[in-house]
């Protein structure tokens, strides 16, 4: 897929063994920000779809097909957004990122995305989405990050409207393999000297129903690691 930046100044990137990675005090995230993790960032979503037959938990499919607004929180590349606008052409699709790499001008129409960050104001108004979609910002977000990116998704999201986030518990891998789980305590600890809490996927939800959502909700579905098959290959 062709990819478009839209102006992102505002954050120096440094050099690390040819890989972009961001050097600011507004951003936390430990991954890099370049063309080739929008290739990897693509093929996880592919493989997330693929092992779960769907996209979306929230009980909001009715309401997508007769036409809400939704927000893609920490959209990435916006491989999600677009299957879903493409799913779902009567919604209208808001994909943010503080990463500029976002689909160029052949996505759909009822697709848009803006550069903003979590842990700032970002560019909506109170009250803007029926249905917001956040995934995977589990190495991009302090405690303190954490608190300000809910407060601010309240603010976005409608009376009434959901809030769907998925994170994975790395703590809890079953079957991962010896260098899997090296990866995963090396990982851990530079997220701890970082403030970046690892269990997030565990305190969700404490930590929506203290930021002043209601009716929070968990449920826990399995990825497949050095397992066979389809699924198993793609991970
Ligand atoms: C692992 S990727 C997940 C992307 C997408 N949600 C998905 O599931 O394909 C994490 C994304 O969070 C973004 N991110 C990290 N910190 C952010 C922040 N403070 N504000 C906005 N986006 C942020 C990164 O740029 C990256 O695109």
């Amino acid at each position: 897929m062709k990819m478009s930046t839209q102006d992102n100044k505002e954050h120096i990137q440094i050099l690390e063994n040819n890989r972009e990675y961001y050097d600011s005090e507004k951003i936390a995230y430990l991954l890099p920000h370049d063309i080739d993790e929008c290739g990897c960032l693509q093929k996880q979503h592919h493989a997330s779809r693929y092992i779960f037959q769907k996209n979306f938990w929230a009980p909001v499919k009715k309401q997508l097909e007769e036409g809400i607004t939704v927000l893609d929180s920490g959209c990435g590349p916006g491989s999600w957004t677009l299957d879903m606008a493409k799913d779902f052409p009567n919604s209208k699709f808001h994909g943010v990122d503080i990463s500029n790499f976002f689909p160029d001008e052949s996505k759909p129409d009822n697709c848009e995305f803006v550069i903003g960050n979590l842990t700032e104001t970002l560019p909506f108004e109170d009250n803007t989405f029926d249905y917001i979609h956040q995934r995977l910002l589990i190495l991009g977000l302090t405690n303190d990050g954490w608190e300000k990116c809910l407060s601010e998704l309240l603010r976005v999201l409608k009376p009434g409207g959901y809030i769907e986030i998925l994170e994975p518990n790395v703590k809890n891998l079953h079957n991962g393999g010896p260098l899997l789980e090296q990866v995963h305590i090396a990982l851990a600890e530079m997220m701890e000297s970082r403030d970046i809490p690892v269990t997030i996927a565990a305190e969700l939800k404490n930590r929506v129903t203290e930021a002043g959502f209601v009716n929070a909700e968990e449920t826990l579905d399995f990825l497949p690691l050095n397992h066979g098959g389809r699924g198993g290959e793609l991970m």
